[in-house]
């Protein structure tokens, strides 16, 4: 964890320091002439830099007796937004630790940052610090000691004209350090975590907690007794063992709520004997995205103390195809009673939902929240960084789209419209898995509405930024840890309940 102080007065310059100065697109060049000295317009100039967010530009210049590193670093048109607070703070640590610093003063009173605290110091301290750590990720387990690079950066010094936002650093390095566990998760090749691994790894969260957590993991045979018929016909194909996790939290003082978090924990979807392309299945380690951030945000929430009761819930299995793979055609029958024709063993996520969604509702939820990377539709629909979100709760999607608004990841929702269930009408069993192409993303969610047994339900389908292709935003490429950071900012706050 890095070491981060705020001051308003201004710090003295050191070697291995880096001075990191927010500028806006529209900056004065004069401006920084005139703190900087001559020359430096020339310089950024004849570099092109104007400002462009993420974009950089360093120098280095006799100050007193040492050589100060200064680095300008695009804020776009400013630091207003949760997403830019995050965004200037990964990008200052990343781009000092580029020029190996061991150290960086961030200046957010420079007259080019434009930054004003706004009416909520703690959140812009939580998100600053935020972004400070994700500055510092890398996933480098399998990587030789000759190829790691892990980040110089250690220290980080904010001025400003308030340090009121240092009441927000811890809870904001905590909320950084859940990202990064939902990241290693999903980062892991599938042979590395499995079931078993993200059974284990819920395991040591709860040995190392303080707070009132425990976990309760049923094996194939224990799922079979409670007759998860759809999640097990998944499970059938692999050889790996099947996990379901369940965690549980508990508040210190009273409760406001209980509140249920599933998450898809397919460790690696081949798409069973409807089988992927070889494209398609390149990233399908992928697939455990939603579970990996639903432990992450447990992690997260017992350190912070949250004020409702969680219950996180984890189908783990593998889909895969062998001699003892579910079929096309079979019939399956989920723990609620209700039949499942499957007619594409690739739509392998919902039914695995399905079980701990029933599941869920018998844990009397004042509300359940599922995330999934449960369809290619969904990216088809609102590209790679927006999630779907699917709800008919409006009290539910106001709260969770004002959380996201909050914690700069970006969701948009989408409708479930009922009329498409026709889609998923079957001859032979209540339903199918899978309906047409068109519309694919809202059939998957009109599919879990059938497993919430009347409970306030909403579903995220986290297809598209749970998985990056490149770096991009504080985002490393591969396993982004979307949307810990907005699960932990709505469980931080008031939700309407009741
Ligand atoms: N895990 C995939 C969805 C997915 C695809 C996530 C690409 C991220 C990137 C899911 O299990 C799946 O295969 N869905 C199918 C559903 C179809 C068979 C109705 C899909 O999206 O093609
Ligand atoms: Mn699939
Ligand atoms: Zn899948």
């Amino acid at each position: 964890m890095l070491e981060i102080q705020w001051t308003s007065d201004q710090p003295q310059p050191a070697t291995g320091q880096v001075l990191a100065v927010p500028v806006r697109a529209e900056f004065e060049p004069d401006a920084l002439e005139a703190r900087f000295g001559p020359g430096v317009r020339a310089a950024i100039e004849a570099a092109k830099f104007k400002g462009k967010t993420s974009s950089t530009f360093d120098f280095t210049r006799a100050h007193g007796d040492v050589l100060e590193r200064v680095l300008l670093l695009g804020v776009g048109d400013g630091l207003h937004d949760a997403e830019a607070l995050r965004q200037v703070g990964h990008d200052a640590v990343r781009a000092a630790a580029k020029v190996g610093a061991t150290s960086v003063v961030l200046d957010l009173q420079a007259d080019t940052a434009a930054w004003t605290v706004g009416d909520d110091a703690n959140q812009a301290g939580r998100l600053l610090a935020q972004g400070l750590e994700l500055g510092t990720y890398a996933y480098d387990r399998f990587l030789s000691e000759d190829n790691r690079n892990p980040s110089s950066v250690a220290r980080v010094t904010v001025w400003a004209d308030t340090t009121a936002p240092s009441e927000g650093t811890l809870a904001g390095q905590v909320i950084a350090s859940s990202i990064a566990r939902a990241r290693d998760l999903a980062n892991g090749p599938a042979e590395l975590v499995t079931p078993t691994f993200l059974a284990n790894t819920a395991k040591e969260i709860v040995e190392a907690s303080d707070a009132d957590v425990s976990l309760t993991v049923f094996d194939r045979a224990e799922c079979e007794a409670r007759n998860m018929g759809c999640y097990l016909g998944v499970a059938k194909g692999s050889d790996e063992e099947p996990r379901f996790i369940h965690l549980t939290y508990k508040p210190k003082g009273a409760s406001k709520g209980r509140i249920v978090l599933v998450g898809k924990g397919v460790t690696f979807d081949s798409g069973g004997y409807s089988i992927k392309p070889s494209d398609g299945m390149l990233d399908m380690k992928l697939d455990m995205s939603g579970s990996a951030a639903v432990i992450g945000a447990f992690e997260g929430l017992a350190k912070l103390g949250v004020a409702y009761e969680v219950h996180v819930l984890v189908a783990a299995t593998e889909n895969m195809v062998s001699g003892h793979a579910y079929r096309l055609g079979d019939v399956l029958t989920a723990s609620n009673g209700k039949t499942v024709e499957v007619n594409n063993t690739d739509a392998e996520g919902r039914l695995t939902m399905a079980d701990a969604l029933v599941y869920g509702s018998k844990l009397d939820p004042d509300l359940m929240i599922d995330f999934a990377t449960l369809t290619g539709a969904c990216i088809v629909a609102l590209g790679p960084y927006i999630a779907g979100v699917m709800t008919e709760d409006e009290r539910l999607a106001t709260d969770w789209m004002s959380a996201a608004e909050r914690s700069g990841e970006h969701m948009w929702r989408l409708p479930l419209q009922a009329k498409l269930k026709e889609q998923l009408r079957s001859k032979i069993a209540d339903m199918k898995n899978t309906g047409e192409r068109w519309g694919g993303a809202l059939t998957a969610g009109l599919f879990l509405s059938e497993f919430t047994e009347g409970k306030r339900w909403m579903h995220v389908d986290i297809a598209g930024p749970a998985m990056a292709s490149k770096a991009h935003g504080v985002t490393t490429a591969g396993g982004s840890g979307f949307p810990v950071s907005t699960i932990l900012e709505l469980l931080s706050g008031d939700i309407q309940l009741g």
